[in-house]
């Protein structure tokens, strides 16, 4: 147990007969950047809504930070130190950028001026400041996913799991968000990161673990996921781009 911060131990989420996740287990340890890939609707996301208290699993065993969270809300998995981003950006658009991330704040503290001061030291760490007071709706792609990243950095997480935060991004913009990914890490936040770029998630993870069809194929290092078979018999044979 470690150093694993989360512990995923055979879990299985199935919609009626359809089996979206199916026997999956992998542990992330603490400070990792750790990968999830693999073809759409291959049930990453699924997973994430499964970890996060979203969804009931079928079967199997969830535990973060020592303790089991499989029949956890999603607003306790938060106060335990986890939050995610979705990949449908859903900020509060007709709330200001930084009332966006009070929100967020607020899961830490009642005050309002310790949840905005709190709040726009999250919007310089993603570089947002300029924008602090505009409508959430007006900020274009690129922006309302630092706005995601912001808000979900507000309620003190001990581990994010992003889905696709890079989707959609251009090659600069990419570089931007993994860039701020790296000092979330250095400053003690451990990672999970759903992202089809594999230029992206070569760059910047320790550990990968790539579903299929609801099925764990394979779990290793960047080079050894890159080089491995069914892997690029399943996902990377197919000149795969980022995408949805
Ligand atoms: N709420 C739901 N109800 C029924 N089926 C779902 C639901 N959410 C996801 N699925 C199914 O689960 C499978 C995995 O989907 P998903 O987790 O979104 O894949 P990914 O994120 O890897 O693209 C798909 O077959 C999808 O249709
Ligand atoms: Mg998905």
């Amino acid at each position: 147990m470690s150093g694993h911060l989360l512990h995923i131990d055979h879990v299985s989420k199935h919609f009626g007969g359809n089996v979206a996740v199916s026997e999956v287990s992998f542990s992330v340890d603490k400070k990792q950047i750790f990968g999830l890939i693999g073809p759409n609707g291959a049930g990453k996301t699924t997973l994430f809504n499964c970890i996060t208290g979203y969804y009931p699993v079928t079967s199997g065993q969830i535990a973060f930070n020592g303790s089991s969270i499989n029949n956890r809300r999603p607003d306790q998995v938060c106060r335990l130190g986890m939050a995610r981003t979705w990949q449908r950006v859903k900020p509060l658009c007709s709330l200001s950028v930084l009332e966006n991330v009070m929100v967020g704040a607020f899961a830490s503290t009642n005050s309002p001026r310790k949840a905005e001061a709190f709040a726009r030291d999250q919007l310089t760490a993603v570089g947002l400041d300029d924008h602090a007071g505009k409508p959430a709706g007006s900020l274009p792609i690129g922006l309302k996913k630092k706005l995601e990243l912001a808000r979900v950095l507000a309620t003190r997480p001990k581990m994010l799991l992003l889905d696709e935060i890079c989707g959609g991004l251009n090659h600069t913009e990419t570089e931007i968000i993994l860039e701020i990914i790296r000092k979330l890490r250095s400053s003690g936040i451990t990672i999970v990161f759903i992202e089809h770029d594999m230029r992206a998630v070569t760059s910047i993870c320790d550990r990968i673990v790539v579903l299929n069809s609801g099925q764990k194929l394979a779990e290793g290092t960047p080079a050894e996921i890159t080089s491995n078979p069914a892997v690029i018999a399943a996902y990377l044979g197919g000149g795969h781009n980022a995408q949805d």
